[in-house]
């Protein structure tokens, strides 16, 4: 998971300039530049969701969290995920709690919902155990907002959500914990590629306007990591050479680039404030 952040975090690297050129603009008043900000994700931005899960996909142990001043926390990594960064950009004093932890006052400034080995499908990753699909994560978003409705009322919560900033990163698990998995999800049997990456999309389209249903308005998509440079993928395919399983980021590649018209196409019709990175 590491080598994906990695390869993540060089593709974000222009969402992060853009924050950070945002920032300079706006530093001299300290407030952060959105009042809140909701996370929806994988493994890249998992932050402790899967610690109480049944699961293999858990990270509440050493060696993670090594650089992170706390240690181990649930995140996939060493230190820092990509969307820490992004709140410390954004100007947040604090990092933004995992819904597993999430009080009252923590829902205000946002959540995040992200769990290792999710997918936009609700069957991707149920080889590893217990996880929180992309759908769940929306249910529970919707509960969040709820809460919101319920401290605020209704237009002032509206009116928060509409400027809260919202990230998603989801899809490299609906390839490496299912398509690619044969022996355990008959979707590379039903489906060829083309067509599963089509479904998918379709899929999250529809996630994505439920989003924009519950009030949000700045949206930001990450696209997929290099995957067939996870080691694990390496591991199972082998290389035959190269650097990394030509396959799986071509499947990623694929992914990406049909993902970028239409979820463009959708947010549009939607009027919504958008970012694809
Ligand atoms: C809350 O406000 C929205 C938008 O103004 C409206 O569509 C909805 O019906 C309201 N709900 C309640 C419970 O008042
Ligand atoms: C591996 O590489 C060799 C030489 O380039 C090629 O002939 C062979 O078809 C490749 N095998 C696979 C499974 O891609
Ligand atoms: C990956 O895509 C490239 C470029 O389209 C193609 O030449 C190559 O055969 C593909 N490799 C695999 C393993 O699908
Ligand atoms: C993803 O797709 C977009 C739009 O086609 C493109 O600009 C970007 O370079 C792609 N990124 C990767 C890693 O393929």
């Amino acid at each position: 998971m590491t080598m994906l952040a990695h390869e993540m975090k060089r593709q974000w690297m222009a969402l992060v300039l853009f924050l950070v050129f945002s920032k300079w603009q706006h530093c001299a008043t300290g407030d952060p530049l959105v009042p809140c900000y909701f996370i929806f994700g994988d493994s890249l931005a998992d932050n402790g969701n899967n610690n109480m899960l049944q699961t293999l996909a858990k990270v509440d142990y050493a060696p993670y969290g090594v650089d992170f001043p706390n240690g181990p926390s649930g995140r996939f990594c060493n230190g820092l995920t990509v969307v820490d960064v992004i709140a410390e950009i954004l100007g947040f004093h604090s990092y933004i709690p995992p819904f597993a932890a999430a009080n009252e006052a923590d829902i205000l400034h946002g959540v995040n919902y992200a769990s290792g080995a999710a997918g936009i499908r609700d069957e991707t990753g149920q080889e590893l155990g217990e996880r929180i699909s992309m759908n769940v994560q929306l249910q529970n978003h919707h509960k969040t907002v709820q809460n919101l409705i319920g401290m605020l009322g209704n237009d002032s919560a509206l009116r928060n959500l509409n400027k809260c900033l919202y990230s998603v990163g989801m899809g490299n698990n609906d390839y490496l914990n299912n398509y690619f998995l044969p022996q355990y999800f008959p979707t590379s049997h039903e489906y060829t590629l083309e067509k599963y990456t089509q479904l998918l999309i379709e899929q999250y389209s529809q996630q994505l306007r439920s989003l924009y249903e519950l009030g949000a308005r700045k949206l930001v998509v990450f696209g997929l990591g290099k995957i067939g440079c996870v080691p694990g993928a390496i591991d199972t395919y082998g290389t035959n050479g190269s650097a990394c399983v030509e396959l799986l980021n071509n499947a990623s590649q694929l992914f990406n680039t049909s993902s970028y018209q239409s979820l463009m196409n959708s947010m549009m019709t939607c009027r919504m404030q958008r970012l694809y990175i």
